[in-house]
């Protein structure tokens, strides 16, 4: 299974600064077992810095943390995935928390923008999520099905099996957990996951097996091992503990 650390920078960084956390995750990454990547999702004017500093290590990645899902148009303020991928990005996350209830992407856009990322070269991490609401009403798994199958019953059919392997990653973001301070506990994760699993199981088969599912929400140096030990847990998604090139860095060593 391929295993990925993803660095979400937000609405952090300028240039300057992006180029410098870059160069030094360059530098400081050692050795990676086969099969582990590691991607920087930066914001959209630093891209092409972080895309810089990687150039020629095949297991660092840049990506964009949103795209709109046309070639071109009259869209102000938008990205299509064609301009992230001139500036150096080959990965974009979609259906972040932060876009769906802080900007009000519904389920339908984050499938839309998902599907035509795809579709034009980028590679995509899905991320879903419940909210501490939704987890207290019992919805955890209505939520996550209703997110993945929004995703997954518009896929396209040369976007199905095998196509997708290594070309898309679930994030699993709990909301409630996301620059808090609060990790879930390692019950929680491991049922959240095996849920997403199960899910994904339903919705694409055996090539379920082979997507890796990340875990996010305050993930840090001292409860990364802990995270990466669970089952079905394949790679880690960081916010706060990734602008430290140190931090993130140890929660890769981790
Ligand atoms: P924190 O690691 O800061 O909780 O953020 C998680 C996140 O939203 C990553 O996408």
């Amino acid at each position: 299974m391929q295993k990925i650390f993803a660095a979400n920078w937000k609405m952090y960084k300028t240039r300057a600064q992006a180029s410098q956390g870059a160069g030094e995750l360059a530098s400081g990454l050692g050795q990676l077992p086969a099969g582990h990547e590691v991607v920087v999702f930066a914001p959209f004017t630093s891209i092409s810095c972080v895309a810089d500093a990687f150039n020629g290590k095949p297991v660092l990645s840049a990506g964009g943390q949103n795209c709109y899902p046309a070639e071109e148009g009259a869209f102000t303020g938008e990205t299509s995935p064609a301009m992230l991928r001139d500036a150096g990005a080959s990965w974009v996350l979609t259906g972040h928390s932060e876009r769906r209830h802080i900007m009000g992407e519904d389920d339908a856009l984050v499938a839309r923008k998902t599907i035509f990322a795809l579709e034009h070269g980028l590679n995509v991490l899905l991320c879903i999520g419940e909210t501490l609401d939704e987890r207290e009403a019992g919805k955890l798994n209505a939520v996550l099905e209703k997110q993945l199958s929004a995703v997954f019953s518009a896929m396209p059919g040369n976007l199905r099996g095998d196509a997708l392997v290594g070309r898309l990653a679930v994030g699993y973001e709990p909301v409630w957990a996301i620059g808090t301070g609060k990790v879930a506990g390692p019950e929680e994760v491991l049922d959240a996951h095996a849920v997403t699993r199960a899910l994904l199981q339903k919705l694409v088969g055996e090539t379920a097996n082979r997507l890796p599912i990340l875990y996010g929400g305050s993930v840090k140096p001292n409860n990364a091992a802990g995270l990466m030990a669970l089952d079905n847990v394949d790679g880690l998604l960081v916010g706060g503990a990734s602008l430290e090139a140190k931090s993130f860095l140890q929660i890769i060593g981790a």
